[in-house]
């Protein structure tokens, strides 16, 4: 028989993003309004771990939606990866007495959330687990948007007009690289936005004649003195990028690598909303019993996938984006 639901934990795990604090607080908010308890675990899943936890009200989340970080903390844990590590974390909720954890972060935040609730159901321990996505590399199969996503790639804009400012005046190229681990959803994103002279994803395999020379070259014969290469940490070695072009062309570019800046600063409109729905739709699913899930955005809307299928689920990465960056610099060049 279910039973009734009294205390949820609630962690962030993985690389930090802007929203995850919007995230927290509508999940505590939300419980406490079902007369549910909510307790913090800190430190991702190591706190859990080692039973590193805070009791958590309404006003404990109070002044955190516009804040970047997570007032929980993060960290990856090697030991949750192993059965060992589960079995401890397991114990842990058990002392604790949680009914279900929200778990807030990225991939490897839920796989691990999946493997808890297995080993759960395993020990006959009526555990839900639900994912809630949240990264700036927004590299998450079955959700179309991922919380922090919107705030990255505005600081990633924001510096780049700095940098555009300086690269006119010189008559410079620029290679900047941006995060996005494997992917290259804020590198396109954040390219398509600056005007990008050319942007290098690792889902293209990389022609650097074709994908950077030529493009430097159209916007050249366009009457551009300056030129912006963005490129995604998981397309290729920014320096390596840079020393070809001066190679190829003699242009003399500048390196620069945006890092963790880009997971900093006072979450945007979309992801505190984002994150606060989210938040909301994890406690009602946990509430109603469907918590072994993720919750995500399938076409503009916020809804639940059961997790193991979740976490089955591909992105398709949408390269008619990419042809209209193209159509918009093999044209016209930068700007
Ligand atoms: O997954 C988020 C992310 O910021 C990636 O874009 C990046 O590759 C990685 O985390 C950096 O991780 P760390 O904070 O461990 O350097």
């Amino acid at each position: 028989m279910e039973h009734q639901v009294k205390r949820i934990g609630v962690l962030t795990s993985g690389g930090d993003a802007p929203g995850m604090n919007a995230a927290i607080r509508a999940v505590v908010r939300s419980a406490v309004g079902q007369g549910i308890e909510c307790i913090g675990i800190r430190r991702g899943w190591n706190g859990l771990i080692s039973n590193d936890f805070i009791r958590m009200d309404t006003s404990s989340v109070s002044h955190i939606i516009d804040k970047g970080g997570t007032l929980l903390y993060t960290a990856r844990s090697e030991e949750f990866r192993t059965v060992a590590g589960q079995d401890k974390a397991l114990a842990a909720c058990r002392l604790l007495g949680l009914d279900a954890i929200v778990a807030i972060g990225g991939d490897g935040t839920f796989r691990g959330a999946l493997e808890l609730s297995r080993r759960a159901k395993e020990k006959d321990y009526q555990l839900q687990v639900a994912g809630l996505p949240a990264t700036i590399d927004n590299d998450i199969g079955c959700s179309h948007y991922t919380i922090g996503f919107d705030t990255a790639c505005n600081t990633c804009i924001e510096c780049i007009d700095k940098l555009r400012d300086t690269m006119q005046s010189h008559e410079r190229c620029s290679v900047v690289e941006v995060m996005g681990r494997h992917a290259g959803y804020l590198a396109l994103s954040v390219g398509i936005s600056i005007g990008a002279t050319a942007v290098l994803i690792p889902e293209r395999e990389l022609d650097f004649e074709r994908d950077v020379i030529e493009k430097i070259r159209r916007a050249h014969l366009a009457g551009t003195t300056h030129y912006m290469i963005v490129v995604a940490e998981g397309a290729g070695d920014t320096l390596e990028i840079s020393r070809k072009i001066f190679d190829s062309i003699g242009l003399d570019p500048r390196v620069t690598v945006l890092g963790h800046i880009q997971r900093g600063g006072a979450p945007t409109r979309q992801d505190r909303e984002t994150a606060s729905c989210m938040g909301y739709t994890a406690v009602k699913a946990i509430v109603e019993h469907r918590g072994n899930c993720v919750v995500v955005t399938q076409e503009g809307n916020i809804t639940t996938l059961e997790m193991e299928e979740a976490l089955a689920m591909k992105k398709e990465f949408d390269m008619s984006r990419y042809q209209i960056l193209e159509a918009l610099t093999n044209n016209c060049g930068s700007l």
